[in-house]
């Protein structure tokens, strides 16, 4: 594996790759969650890059930068056994310039859910996402369903700029009690973990509830808040929608989300459940 840390040095190990690109995004402080998708990615690529970079853009003031979760040694062993051909991990420097383009989120899809709550973010995530398809010049890229807006909003970009690259949308990997994987667990108190736990149980209990042919986005919605306030510090929102990201009255087979963000202690948690 090669380890680079500028675009110069990049480019040098990207020219002597042959064949076809698998390229996994993250910032870092990776779990099985992130291996899951390197795998995947070394399952159907002949070489797999994967990017670390605590992209600043997309944290709005008061937000968990300084503190989020950095595990540079780990992670370069984790990418090592994992089969990854290069690992970018980019100073800020060598990725953002002064007065530079900018790559705007659209204004409605991109300042709803997760942007309503932190508007600007998919703007910063984007704008980063973009750089790096650029760089890495990807043939899949691979995108965890944890964060749906965000890839939703990505399989958008490549649409809409004609981007010659395959999104492939990957499960969310959980820990056996059923929490979603997500570098900012570590946050949790054990107090905390345990209550945090209602988010994915709501996301069940609503499954079972259209399993057995509840199709009433408001009964559905009633249930989970029910149970999600009980245990949650802060009920950020939930909301079911189509995969358009549009607010619908009854659910659809194969084109539903139930999304849920919650704050348990002072930590963000935001899961999904795709029907
Ligand atoms: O999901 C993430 O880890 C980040 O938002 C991403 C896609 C790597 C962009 O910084």
């Amino acid at each position: 594996m090669t380890v680079v840390r500028d675009y110069k040095a990049f480019k040098e190990a990207r020219e002597l790759l042959d064949g076809s690109v698998g390229f996994v995004p993250t910032m870092g402080a990776l779990h099985e969650g992130h291996i899951s998708l390197i795998k995947r990615a070394v399952k159907e690529n002949d070489n797999v890059i994967v990017s670390i970079f605590v992209n600043p853009t997309q944290f709005l003031e008061g937000e968990d930068l300084d503190k989020y979760p950095r595990k540079e040694e780990a992670d370069i062993k984790l990418c090592e056994l994992a089969g990854v051909d290069i690992l970018f991990m980019p100073t800020i420097d060598s990725i953002y310039f002064e007065d530079e383009m900018k790559i705007l989120a659209p204004a409605v899809a991109g300042y709803i859910l997760e942007g309503a709550i932190r508007p600007g973010h998919f703007n910063g995530v984007l704008q980063v996402v973009m750089k790096l398809f650029n760089i890495t010049r990807p043939n899949r890229a691979y995108f965890g369903k944890k964060d749906a807006q965000q890839l939703l909003l990505i399989e958008k970009m490549v649409n809409d700029y004609f981007l010659p690259i395959d999104i492939v949308e990957c499960d969310i990997v959980r820990d056996s009690d059923g929490l979603a994987l997500s570098s900012r667990n570590v946050y949790l108190s054990d107090d905390e973990r345990k209550r945090a736990l209602a988010i994915s149980k709501s996301l069940k209990r609503a499954g079972k509830m259209i399993m057995s042919g509840e199709r009433s986005v408001s009964k559905i919605k009633d249930d989970m808040i029910r149970l999600l306030k009980e245990s949650v510090d802060e009920l950020e929102y939930v909301e079911i929608v189509d995969k358009a990201l549009n607010t619908i009255s009854t659910v659809q087979e194969q084109n539903t989300l139930i999304l849920v963000a919650a704050k348990v202690g002072n930590t963000r948690l935001i899961d999904n459940l795709w029907i």
